[in-house]
């Protein structure tokens, strides 16, 4: 177990079922997890087994039914939603399954929200949202809606987004689904490197075993529980692939 201080994400004993009755799903069951500052953690696990919900949960857009999820020291569930909104605006990054791009703005646009959030100039939203997007190859494509986009081009626009503003802690699901090996692997040295100050932290939910190699830690989960932790990732078979 890791000192208090050192932890940027603690998830204790939450439960979270959606739906009620009979027909309950009980996604989360008493789950416990955690990361440190300063580390890249990989969440893996067969479908349904509830990575998205714990994604979810810790990034304040779930809340827990039971338990306690502290972000950086902050317990979420003593947030106001004001508070809450705020936090995550100033210290979370977040890549969903689905991408979630806006289809009525602009690449550009899409990957300077979290700037334009921050109340910075729209000029330099805008010439950072470029320079973010060159980096995960995708320059020149600036001005095109996200629907004239392949997948892979989308889910690089949503990495770009959950990174333009550097966030503390960053949580991808699936960031490498719909990328081939060279684009995964740009990828995730892009999201390695933020991973690597002392203050931050990076979690993602994958499948691909072409990305376990950069990984501090690999928690396996299954149903609805981290059942395994692995501190050296090449130890970890390649059932998830
Ligand atoms: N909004 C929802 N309403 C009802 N059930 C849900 C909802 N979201 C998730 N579930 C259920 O909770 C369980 C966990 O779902 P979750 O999306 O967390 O799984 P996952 O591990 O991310 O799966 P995948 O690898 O397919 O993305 C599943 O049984 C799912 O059907
Ligand atoms: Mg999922």
């Amino acid at each position: 177990m890791s000192s208090a201080h050192s932890l940027a994400v603690s998830v204790r004993s939450v439960d979270k079922a959606f739906g009620s009755g009979e027909a309950a799903v009980r996604a989360l069951k008493q789950t416990h997890f955690e990361a440190r500052k300063g580390e890249l953690v990989m969440l893996v696990g067969p479908s349904g087994c509830g990575k998205t919900t714990l994604l979810s949960i810790i990034a304040g857009t779930l809340h827990a039914d039971a338990g306690e999820v502290e972000v950086f020291g902050k317990k979420l569930h003593s947030l106001s939603h004001g508070e809450l909104t705020r936090f995550r605006l100033n210290h979370l990054g977040f890549v969903f399954q689905s991408f979630n791009l806006i289809p009525t703005l602009s690449v550009a646009e899409n990957v300077a929200i979290p700037l334009i959030l921050h109340g910075l100039p729209h000029a330099e939203c805008l010439e950072r949202a470029r320079d973010m997007l060159a980096r995960v190859g995708l320059k020149g494509r600036e001005e095109t809606r996200p629907n004239a986009l392949s997948g892979g081009q989308q889910q690089r626009v949503a990495i770009a987004r959950a990174l333009v503003h550097t966030p503390p802690l960053l949580i991808c699901d699936e960031p490498t689904s719909a990328l081939d090996k060279d684009t995964g692997a740009t990828v995730m040295e892009i999201i390695r490197d933020l991973s690597r100050a002392p203050d931050r932290c990076v979690i993602i939910v994958t499948h691909d075993h072409r990305i376990f190699k950069y990984a501090d830690r690999i928690a396996e989960m299954e149903d609805g529980r981290i059942t395994r932790v692995h501190d050296d990732p090449s130890t970890i078979d390649t059932q998830y692939s």
